[in-house]
């Protein structure tokens, strides 16, 4: 018999789907996959050429908990420089991916009955762990005619003097929205006036299409209670290899590095020396990445907005498009399986990312445009057998 916190325990339904169409897959059918987060790009070649290097020199033993001190140096300096805030490396705790952050961060700040407020949809690894917790999720609706930001007066109202963290995550997954200054300006703002923590995912900070990135972390007051999440995965294409960090002050820091030791001692020594190359090596690769995403999402959007009963906004960061599904009369999760088992198209559901998704349908780019091309016939077929 399991513990009976497991019941609160959600999970990520993109590896449920991927294991469904790799199951249809074995059977012989053809399926587009355009439901996990993961680009489709080898990880640059100056990277691989790092760890390999470090694994020829011996870089294969434990480390401190935190992380490799040069590379928390390496790691600091860069955010420092990127997002023009003053950290050092005794505020980076290096983690295997950028998931162990939520995780050992919000363990370490949030007790059982603390409320904390996060975004829905977004992603559900959030909910999920603030449940797990004991403690009240608080959704905060993103809303499609706001660019699938919110309004400063609805977040407001959620406020209450339980409120422990609020998690913010722009550029967003699923919906691509990005948070404008105004915004961050305003969340600033209400976390020092009501002394609450903001967890700033900001995995996706190098991918985006206009202006950029904009960290909730430069605001006055802001620094002593912001914690950032960072990551390789995304920029980089390094999702196996489990590389991501957190920017925190110093007292949590500690905290989250003595989690790591009770949990996965430390992250590979040669994947973080690796992620200190990404960093300072040559963007190139990384660059054209994203010219790359841009196309495609180009691609996607126009393609979505001709099928009757599909809308969809274009998107500003990351690569996932949210659109709305309402016109083809079914709920989401019923076109998330028809979608699947009858046109061999794998996309999600917007309820795998929360309550406020049911009308829509996530589809990751991180594909081939002629993936997205097969993708956009299929679905086209779908929705005029549908109408
Ligand atoms: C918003 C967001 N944060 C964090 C992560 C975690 O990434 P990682 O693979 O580095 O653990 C993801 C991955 O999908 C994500 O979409």
């Amino acid at each position: 018999m399991l513990a009976t916190r497991m019941d609160r325990l959600g999970t990520e339904t993109a590896f449920v789907i991927l294991a469904r169409a790799k199951a249809l897959e074995a059977q012989g059918r053809d399926i587009v996959h355009l439901e996990i987060g993961e680009p489709d790009f080898d990880t640059p070649s100056n990277i691989i050429a790092k760890a390999v290097e470090a694994l020829q020199n011996g870089e294969t033993h434990y480390g401190p908990a935190a992380g490799k001190p040069e590379v928390r140096q390496t790691f600091a300096d860069f955010i420092a420089k990127d997002r023009g805030i003053d950290v050092g490396p005794d505020n980076i705790v290096i983690t295997p991916g950028g998931k162990p952050i939520m995780y050992f961060l919000m363990t370490a700040l949030v007790n059982a009955g603390d409320e904390v407020i996060y975004p829905n949809p977004g992603f559900p690894i959030y909910e999920s762990v603030i449940n797990f917790l004991g403690a009240k999720a608080v959704p905060l609706k993103l809303a499609e005619e706001k660019d699938f930001s919110f309004d400063i007066e609805d977040l407001k109202k959620l406020v209450s003097d339980k409120t422990k963290l609020l998690i913010i995550n722009s550029p967003q997954n699923p919906t691509g929205g990005v948070l404008s200054a105004s915004d961050l300006d305003a969340i600033a703002e209400l976390a020092v006036k009501h002394d609450f923590y903001v967890m700033s995912d900001e995995i996706y900070s190098k991918i985006i299409y206009e202006g950029s990135h904009d960290s909730i972390s430069t605001r006055p007051g802001m620094l002593e209670r912001t914690i950032i999440l960072d990551g390789h995965s995304k920029t980089y294409a390094m999702t196996g290899w489990r590389l991501g960090y957190g920017v925190m002050p110093k007292e949590i820091a500690d905290a989250v590095a003595k989690l790591q030791t009770n949990c996965n001692s430390c992250t590979a020594s040669f994947t973080q020396l690796a992620g200190a190359e990404a960093l300072t090596g040559p963007q190139t690769e990384a660059e054209a990445m994203v010219a790359e995403f841009k196309v495609r999402r180009d691609l996607l959007v126009e393609g979505l907005n001709a099928i009757d009963g599909i809308t969809c906004k274009m998107p500003k960061g990351a690569f996932y498009v949210f659109p709305n599904v309402t016109g083809l009369g079914k709920t989401s999760s019923e076109l998330e399986g028809i979608l699947l088992d009858t046109y061999g198209v794998a996309a999600l559901s917007g309820t795998a990312f929360g309550a406020f998704g049911e009308g829509y349908l996530r589809f990751s780019y991180a594909n081939s445009q002629e993936m997205i091309k097969k993708a956009l016939d299929r679905v086209a077929e779908m929705a005029k057998a549908l109408r």
